[in-house]
């Protein structure tokens, strides 16, 4: 069975961007592919977040992971500090990363941007660690948007000049998983772009009714359609994108309708989208709650996630230390 793996940081909680994107497909794969799912909470600490949150965001993550339906019985779900032999792989993977090609990462360019106070080497090396986490699971497949794509493509290098300067065939190159027409983009609600953390234009997993209906209220519109059958502004286009995947598709024809013939009223449509998001989003909402309450069914879950993703990461790192030559006296 193919070997999929994803990461992701564990900062800022799932929104509908996440749950309608990557999170569904994720569900899916549970049945065709060996899973491995993390929360990287070492990636995490290059931005300096407080000690006394951190954990809650941990579990923050964990909980919507699970209430969104990844299944532990299905996956290997686990928290990238709880397995140290990503760490010490990582050590390892440093001596073959060159600082120049570091240097050069986009992501690397652009984080330094917002924190020019703190260009640490976490930073640096981040696509470093990263190809640990990959490689460290031999994972063939790593779902990754676009702005990952750059740093698998690290991770090729790494596996393959490891390989190549130990002469063994330990690391699998992974390659990018791509959802196709599976994938949904979710636009944000200001008018423009993907929904996502860092813009705050999101829906969380976790917002009550109320937050949904004044968000959705706020959502950038314009002034409304003056002409029959005029193209739509892509903040428009944007609501109908978002009705479309969680209304009925009665409810989207009867707003496109009114678009054409200029009856619509924005309210109107905003109130049935907020209603509809609602009843998508209320159930997975609650079952948050009770997962995240819930301490010894997490602390089950990650215990058997912990020895699943230990158990792998020991095997794979057995021939690693054999490669570069450690022995024991
Ligand atoms: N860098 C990824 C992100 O910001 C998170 C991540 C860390 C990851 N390690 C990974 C994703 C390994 C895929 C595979 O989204």
């Amino acid at each position: 069975m193919e070997i999929v793996l994803s990461g992701i940081r564990s900062t800022g909680h799932l929104h509908l961007g996440n749950y309608y994107g990557a999170l569904r497909n994720f569900v899916q794969m549970q049945d065709s592919h060996k899973c491995f799912f993390f929360i990287a909470d070492l990636h995490s600490l290059t931005t300096h977040p407080k000690a006394e949150d951190f954990h809650a965001g941990v579990k923050a993550i964990l909980a919507e992971y699970l209430a969104a339906g990844l299944d532990p019985e299905k996956v290997t779900l686990f928290v990238q500090s709880n397995v140290p032999e990503v760490s010490e792989l990582y050590v390892l993977l440093n001596m073959v990363a060159y600082k120049g090609e570091l240097e050069r990462t986009t992501s690397f360019k652009d984080k330094i941007r917002g924190q020019e106070d703190n260009v640490n080497a976490g930073l640096l090396t981040y696509p470093v660690l990263m190809a640990a986490d990959i490689l460290i699971h031999r994972a063939h497949k790593v779902p990754v948007g676009k702005d990952q794509e750059q740093h698998l493509e690290m991770a090729r290098l790494f596996a393959r000049r490891f390989n190549n300067l130990y002469g063994t065939q330990v690391f699998v190159e992974p390659q990018a998983f791509n959802f196709g027409k599976d994938l949904l983009k979710i636009p944000g609600l200001d008018g423009s772009g993907k929904m996502g953390k860092s813009e705050g234009n999101g829906i969380y997993l976790m917002d009550d009714e109320k937050t949904i209906h004044k968000k959705v209220m706020r959502a950038v519109t314009d002034s409304g359609p003056t002409q029959a059958n005029s193209p739509m502004p892509e903040s428009i286009q944007n609501i109908f994108t978002l009705l479309k995947v969680v209304s009925t598709p009665d409810t989207v024809s009867y707003f496109t309708d009114k678009y054409n013939d200029c009856t619509i009223r924005y309210g109107d449509l905003k109130k049935q989208l907020a209603n509809d998001i609602c009843k998508q989003i209320n159930p997975i909402r609650e079952r948050i709650l009770a997962i995240g309450g819930d301490d010894s069914y997490l602390r089950y879950v990650m215990e058997k996630g912990t020895a699943e993703a230990r158990a792998s990461a020991q095997t794979t790192m057995k021939e690693v230390r054999k490669a570069v030559g450690f022995k024991s006296f």
